[in-house]
Formats: C-alpha cells, sequence, structure tokens
C-alpha cells in the first residue's frame, strides 16, 4: 500500500504471520528517470518471507524494460497495478485506467510475461464504473498471467459500500489460474467470508493498518501481549534507512492507527498527529498501549 508499506510495517506484518508482502507501487517510468525516489520504496526485510514488487505504468515497452532494473532483483513475483482508483494515476491512463482499455492492458501483461521468468500477476478492481472481473480475469489469463488478485469495488466506489465477494466468487470459477480475493477483511468473520468464496489466497490491506498481527490472528495465534515493542520495533527498523525529521512527519499516521479503536482522548490523538518528536509520540503511546 503506497504511504503505508514501508519495511519497517512488511517485516513486523511477516513476524506476525503474512507469508506475502506486496511493496509499494513502483512507477516503472520512475524507475528509468528517478531511481533515488524507487530505491528506497524497494529495500526488504529479511524477514518477509514471499516478496511482491508492484509495478504501475501504462506504456508496455517501458514497463517490460523495467523488469530487468535492479531495484527489482530481489521481488519473488511481480505484480502489475491494474486497480488504483487514485485520479493521478487514473489521468495517466494507469491503474484502474487499464480496466477501461483491455487490448492496452492485455498488452503490457504480454510484454511483462515475455520479458521475465518470474510469475506475473495482476491487481484490479470489479471495473472503473461496473463488474467486468470475470472478463478482465480471463483476459490476464489469457495474456500470460500466473494469477490475479481482485478488490472487489469498482473504481467509481472507490472505498466505500461493501466488497461484492459474489464477484471473486464468480471470478474464482472462471478462471484456471489462482485468485487472492481482497477487500474488508478484518476479523474472523469477514475472513471466513472471504474463504467462503473459494479464493486460493486472501490480501488483507486496511486491516492491517496499526494491526500489522492481524495475520496471526487470524490463524489463531494470540496478538502480541506487548504492542508497544512492536511499535518500536517498527520505528527502529525504520531509523536505519530514513532521516529523522522525515521519519517524525510520516511515523505520525502509523501511530494513529497503532491507537484507533483504543479509548483515548482526542487531546491525546491530537497530541499524536502533531507530536514534534518520535520519542515524544512513543512517550505517549507507551502510556496507552502499556
Ligand atoms: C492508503 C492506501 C494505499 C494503497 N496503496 C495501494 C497500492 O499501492 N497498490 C495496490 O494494489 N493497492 C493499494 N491499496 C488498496 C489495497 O491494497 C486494497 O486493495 C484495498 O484497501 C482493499 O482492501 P482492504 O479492505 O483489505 O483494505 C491501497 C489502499 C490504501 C487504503
Amino acid at each position: 500500500m503506497a504511504g503505508v508499506s514501508d519495511i519497517g510495517f512488511r517485516e513486523i506484518a511477516s513476524i506476525f504471520g503474512a507469508d506475502i508482502t506486496w511493496s509499494e507501487m513502483l512507477s516503472c517510468r520512475a524507475m528509468l528517470h528517478n531511481p533515488k525516489k524507487t530505491e528506497f520504496m524497494t529495500i526488504c526485510s529479511p524477514k518477509e518471507k514471499i516478496k511482491i514488487g508492484q509495478i504501475f505504468g501504462h506504456e508496455p515497452e517501458v514497463m517490460a524494460e523495467s523488469l530487468a532494473n535492479p531495484l527489482l532483483a530481489h521481488y519473488d513475483i511481480i505484480d502489475i497495478n491494474m486497480g488504483c482508483p487514485a485520479p493521478k494515476i487514473v489521468k495517466n491512463g494507469e491503474g484502474s485506467a487499464l480496466m477501461k482499455n483491455l487490448s492496452l492492458a492485455s498488452k503490457i501483461i504480454s510484454a511483462c510475461a515475455k520479458a521475465t521468468d518470474r510469475p506475473l500477476s495482476v491487481k484490479f478492481r470489479l471495473g472503473f464504473d461496473r463488474d467486468i472481473s470475470t472478463e478482465f480475469g480471463k483476459m490476464c489469463e489469457e495474456s500470460g498471467a500466473s494469477f490475479i488478485t481482485l478488490h472487489a469495488r469498482t473504481t467509481a466506489m472507490g472505498y466505500s459500500g461493501k466488497a461484492g465477494l459474489e464477484a471473486i466468487a464468480k471470478l474464482k470459477a472462471n478462471v484456471n489460474i489462482p485468485v487472492i480475493g481482497n477487500g474488508d477483511v478484518v476479523d474472523n468473520a469477514s475472513y471466513q467470508a472471504m474463504k467462503a468464496t473459494g479464493v486460493d489466497g486472501i490480501m488483507i490491506g486496511r486491516g492491517a493498518m496499526g494491526r500489522p498481527w492481524i495475520f496471526d490472528e487470524l490463524k489463531g495465534k494470540q496478538p502480541p501481549k506487548d504492542k508497544f515493542k512492536v511499535v518500536c520495533q517498527h520505528v527502529e527498523t525504520l531509523r536505519k534507512y530514513y532521516e529523522e525529521k522525515w521519519l517524525t512527519l510520516y511515523l505520525r499516521k502509523h501511530f494513529l492507527w497503532y491507537v484507533s479503536g483504543l479509548p483515548c482522548a482526542s487531546e491525546t490523538r491530537l497530541a499524536l498527529a502533531t507530536s514534534p518528536s518520535i520519542e515524544n509520540s512513543l512517550e505517549i503511546l507507551k502510556s496507552i498501549l502499556d
């Protein structure tokens, strides 16, 4: 997840049961012209098990060429983002805009599949403004995708409404490649509902924000007793790579997610949202999480 699944977050998620971790979405053009920015986003932890690098773009040749970039060398699998609804991505004909252009989407998948020996997957939504997920999934399979991930909302829905599990079940029944189901898995009930679609794997996004131990929890394990220690580990890992000034601002959102749902005063949340230093934030978090 862009702006969320940093190396510290992916490391903790892996320690607490995530079997596969995805990079933030990586621009194929940026990899060519401004590799420094992408470099930070592609650092992985030895704790990660199966590592997926997710790319986005709209030019088949540029995207295929990017797969040879050394920045992507350590990923086990390459995923193509065809589901991002962000206007700045869509206006370039990238992300979920490709769900309106199946012939270009197919060219991108074929070109990338030819350019790598690694498994290639595609992540997409139901469609741009209507459900074409089965047709799109079949196109991915025919174009050379090894597996697919469906976030069962349209682009028009953004993050509103509910993920349509029946569309995931229909897709699974109509393709011969593995399907990963995605959308609204946050607890055991939603996990079981997603499992009942027959999918081969389940992706969790927002449910892991502030709760990266959700993977173990869903596998029947207890969450960590010392959650403050987990937060400290997240911070320490990031401190190895990022400047303190940038990190102070970046971590504020993660800190707020760590206390989301916990009984704490709105002044405390405001203090975390405006905290001048990581040490100050950690003091506040210690008092809440302990
Ligand atoms: C802040 C944020 C950033 C995201 N970034 C990406 C991304 O870079 N690539 C991607 O495929 N999906 C991205 N997503 C979408 C999620 O991967 C997921 O498909 C969506 O949130 C639905 O799953 P969930 O209900 O488990 O969160 C992002 C979602 C959020 C909330």
